[in-house]
């Protein structure tokens, strides 16, 4: 199949718009990203982005009515910017999505890599978790994820009952599984990243461990975890600061990223009662600081939550 590619640039007051009328279009794929930084997230269901300028790009399968989308697009009440229309192949196509696919190995143990790629001899040694993104966030190229893998894969989780929480493709929750954790608990409010994590879980056969939920109300069940980890981004981590605490045991351990420099700060405030360590940083390419947070909750440490309504632990 081949395929029409509209790219531009709108403010984000525009972007409900924009893709609204994609969608009557008939594109297939809507993907919006950060002008400014450029990280690759899709939005989540029901909101917006937070950026002020969001590219966007959207594809249309042909045959289709180029000359009259790209009409459509251009008279359309919407300041754009950087207008750009291209046809792509089908291998274009996968090699467009192989720029945010590439394979990375963490800790000298664990390798991330598309599903077709060829590895090194040096990593028939090591653990290799094969994923293609599809629609859900998580190829592993992102500097937030590549921040979680690092230190899981510098972990020994044997046997340790884990929390994914906005698991994406299910990145974070299969590396988990195959660092010897004995139970995962993978959760996502979008249906479709659920849908990703369950069949890249069952690919790289650790779906027995894994449990993908989109309802953060059945953690009450799984809780408590030795371990969480969260990469989604500060707002939703201050929010969630209640919910996670409650869910790790005493003694459990906290990974929170998608973060940049400047937020860390009040993303630490909002889990007063756990100890973090040196934030870690890594810049993208567009030179966005990005950090991970590890705390620990101590382990004499009883309580529930902030307002010991959590569950048991
Ligand atoms: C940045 S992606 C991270 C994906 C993957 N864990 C990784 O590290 O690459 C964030 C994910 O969190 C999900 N998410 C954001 N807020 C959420 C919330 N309040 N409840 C559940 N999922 C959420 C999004 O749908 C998205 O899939």
């Amino acid at each position: 199949m081949s395929w029409f590619r509209l790219r531009f640039q709108v403010s984000q007051s525009h972007s409900d718009a924009a893709e609204a009328l994609l969608e009557t279009l008939d594109a297939v794929s809507i993907t919006l990203t950060d002008a400014a930084s450029a990280p690759i997230l899709e939005p989540d269901p029901g909101t917006t982005p937070v950026w002020e300028q969001c590219r966007v790009e959207a594809l249309f399968a042909l045959p289709a009515d180029f000359e009259y989308i790209h009409r459509q697009i251009r008279g359309a009440d919407l300041v754009l910017q950087d207008l750009q229309a291209d046809f792509l192949e089908d291998s274009d196509w996968v090699n467009h999505w192989r720029q945010y696919a590439v394979e990375f190995c963490f800790a000298d143990r664990l390798w991330i890599a598309p599903k077709d790629a060829k590895l090194p001899d040096t990593a028939a040694a090591s653990l290799v978790l094969r994923l293609d993104p599809g629609m859900a966030f998580g190829s592993g190229s992102h500097p937030t994820t590549r921040l979680c893998l690092e230190w899981l894969a510098g972990e020994s989780l044997q046997g340790q009952r884990v929390l994914d929480f906005g698991c994406g493709s299910g990145v974070l929750a299969i590396a988990a599984a195959l660092l010897g954790a004995a139970r995962v608990v993978a959760v996502d409010h979008d249906p479709q990243a659920l849908l990703a994590t369950r069949e890249n879980a069952a690919y790289n056969g650790v779906a027995q461990s894994v449990l993908a939920v989109g309802s953060a109300g059945l953690l009450q069940d799984e809780a408590p975890f030795d371990l969480i980890v969260a990469n989604i981004l500060a707002a939703p981590l201050i929010e969630l600061a209640e919910q996670l605490y409650s869910s790790l045991k005493p003694g459990g351990r906290l990974v929170l990223s998608g973060l940049l420099l400047e937020q860390a700060q009040s993303v630490a405030a909002a889990y007063p009662q756990l100890v973090f360590a040196q934030p870690q940083v890594e810049a993208d390419q567009q030179g966005a600081n990005w950090v991970r947070l590890v705390g620990r909750r101590p382990a004499g440490d009883q309580q529930t939550g902030p307002d010991t309504d959590g569950p048991g632990t």
